[in-house]
C-alpha cells in the first residue's frame, strides 16, 4: 500500500537519540492542536501525552533549554480563543515541571536570556505569525535563532510546510526527529506494507478541503470508501440533493464528482449515508430530525448519519480486514449527534480487521465512545496519515538529517 522507497527514507530519519543534547537550546515542534469544547477545556490530551517522552528526554539529557513551539486551530490572525495559554496548564501537569509561557518569539528570547539552565518555554500559538503557513524564511530564520537543535515531533502537522514544521530546518545545523514522529512512521510502514484485503477507508470529519483531494491517489490503494459527516455533505450535494444549510463546500463539488467517476473506473466502492440526521441549529438543536437523505428539510442541517446508514456502513465494516478511519461522521461532540460515530467505533471494534485510527478529533471520539482500547493503533495525524497513505514523502520529514 505505502511508497516503500519514501518510507523508507522517512524511517531512516535521525533521531533525537543519535545527537548530543546536553547544554543545547532545543526548539521542539509539537503538534498540542488538541480538541477542546467552547470552555477551552482539553477533551482529549492525547497528543500531548504523545510528546511527553522526547520532552523528558531532553529533560533528562540536560538541554540549556527547552523551547516547545505549536500551533492551535486554524486562527486567522492573532485571537485569544486559539491561544496556546488554554494547553499550558495540562502541559504543566503532565511534565511535572513549570513551564514559562512566551507571548512571542521576543520574549521567548529573553526568557532564554535571563532563566537558568533546564528551563522549558511554551510559545504562543505559531500562526499567530503571517509567515507560519507562507513557511516564510524570515519567521524560520527567527525560530531557528531560538536554538542549536530543532527537533520536530508534531507528527500531526508533517504534512505542512511551514515556518516551524520544514523552514527553520535550513537555518539550523541539528534537525531531527522526536520519538513520536519515529514510532508513527514505523507503525504505519509495518501495517501497510502489505496489508490484509479487503481495505476500507472512513472518511468524514469537517476538514473537506485539505482532505478531499488526497482521495483521489487513495482510490488506488483502497477496495472500499465509506464518506460521512461534513465531507458527505459535498458528495450528496454533488448527486443532486438539496443539502440545505448544511457544511457543504460549494466550490468541491466538481471534484466530488470527479472522485466518484474514478471510484467507479477503479472498481473502488463508495459508500454515502443514505439517512441523515439533522437539526434547525446546532446550538440549541431545538428541532432534531431524520430523514432520507434526500430529504433535509427547509433551513436544516445534516450533523450525523442516520440509523439506516449505521446500519449499512456496519455491514461494510464487518466485511473488511484493514480499516483506516479518519474523521468523526458527525458532530460528536454533542452527544445527540454522536450516535453515529460511537456506532462505527463500536462497529470497528466488534471485527478482527487491523485499524488504524488517524486524527485529533477521531481519536477523541472512539475514546469517548469508549473503545480506545479496542483500535489496533491510533495516529496522532489525521491529515497527514492520509497524505502518508498516498505515498508521499512528508515535508516535515524532508528537511530532517539523515542517518548515514
Ligand atoms: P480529525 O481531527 O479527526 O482529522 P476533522 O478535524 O476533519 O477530524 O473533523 C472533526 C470535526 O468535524 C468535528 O469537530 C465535528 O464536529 C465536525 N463534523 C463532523 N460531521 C459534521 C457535519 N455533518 N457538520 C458539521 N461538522 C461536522
Ligand atoms: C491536525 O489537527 O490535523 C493537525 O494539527 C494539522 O492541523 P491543520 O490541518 O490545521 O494544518
Ligand atoms: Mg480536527
Amino acid at each position: 500500500m505505502l511508497e516503500v522507497a519514501g518510507i523508507e527514507r522517512m524511517q531512516q530519519t535521525k533521531s533525537v537519540r543519535d545527537i548530543d543534547i546536553k547544554d543545547k537550546r532545543v526548539l521542539i515542534r509539537v503538534d498540542f492542536n488538541v480538541p477542546m469544547d467552547h470552555e477551552f477545556n482539553i477533551s482529549d490530551d492525547t497528543r500531548i501525552r504523545e510528546a511527553l517522552p522526547t520532552i523528558n528526554y531532553c529533560i533528562d539529557r540536560e538541554a540549556k533549554s527547552i523551547i516547545l513551539v505549536s500551533h492551535l486551530g486554524r486562527p486567522k490572525g492573532k485571537d485569544s480563543d486559539f491561544s496556546l495559554k488554554h494547553v499550558l496548564k495540562r502541559v504543566e501537569r503532565l511534565l511535572g515541571k513549570t513551564v514559562v509561557f512566551a507571548d512571542d518569539i521576543d520574549s521567548a528570547k529573553s526568557i532564554q536570556a535571563t532563566l537558568k539552565s533546564g528551563h522549558i518555554i511554551l510559545l504562543e500559538n505559531i500562526r499567530f505569525n503571517a509567515g507560519e503557513e507562507k513557511n516564510d524564511p524570515l519567521l524560520a530564520q527567527e525560530l531557528a535563532q531560538l536554538c542549536d537543535v530543532y527537533v520536530n515531533d508534531a507528527f500531526g502537522t508533517s504534512h505542512r510546510a511551514h515556518a516551524s514544521t520544514h523552514g527553520i530546518a535550513q537555518f539550523v545545523s541539528q534537525k531531527v526527529a522526536g520519538f513520536l514522529l519515529k514510532k508513527e512512521i514505523d507503525s504505519f510502514a509495518k501495517a501497510f506494507t502489505n496489508p490484509l484485503k479487503p481495505v476500507l477507508l472512513i472518511v468524514g470529519g469537517s476538514k473537506v478541503s485539505s482532505k478531499l483531494a488526497l482521495l483521489n491517489n487513495i482510490l488506488d490503494l483502497v477496495d472500499k470508501i465509506i464518506i460521512g459527516g461534513a465531507m458527505s455533505n459535498t458528495f450528496l450535494q454533488a448527486q443532486g440533493y438539496d443539502m440545505q444549510k448544511s457544511l457543504v463546500e460549494e466550490n468541491l463539488i466538481n471534484e466530488a464528482h470527479h472522485i466518484l467517476e474514478k471510484a467507479k473506473q477503479k472498481g473502488v466502492k463508495v459508500y454515502l449515508p443514505v439517512d441523515v440526521v439533522s437539526t434547525n441549529d446546532l446550538k440549541t438543536h431545538q428541532e432534531i430530525k431524520i430523514t432520507p437523505a434526500q430529504d433535509v428539510p427547509q433551513d436544516f442541517m445534516a450533523v450525523d448519519i442516520g440509523p439506516a446508514s449505521t446500519k449499512l456502513f456496519n455491514q461494510v465494516i464487518r466485511d473488511s480486514q484493514t480499516i483506516v478511519w479518519n474523521g468523526p461522521l458527525g458532530v460528536y461532540e454533542i452527544s445527540q449527534f454522536s450516535r453515529g460515530t460511537f456506532n462505527v467505533a463500536h462497529s470497528i471494534s466488534d471485527t478482527y480487521a487491523f485499524s488504524l485510527i488517524g486524527g485529533g478529533d477521531t481519536a477523541d471520539a472512539v475514546e469517548r465512545a469508549g473503545e480506545r482500547d479496542n483500535m489496533s493503533f491510533i495516529s496522532t495525524g489525521g491529515g497527514a496519515s492520509l497524505e502518508l497513505l498516498e505515498g508521499k514523502v512528508l515535508p516535515a520529514f524532508e528537511v530532517l538529517d539523515q542517518r548515514e
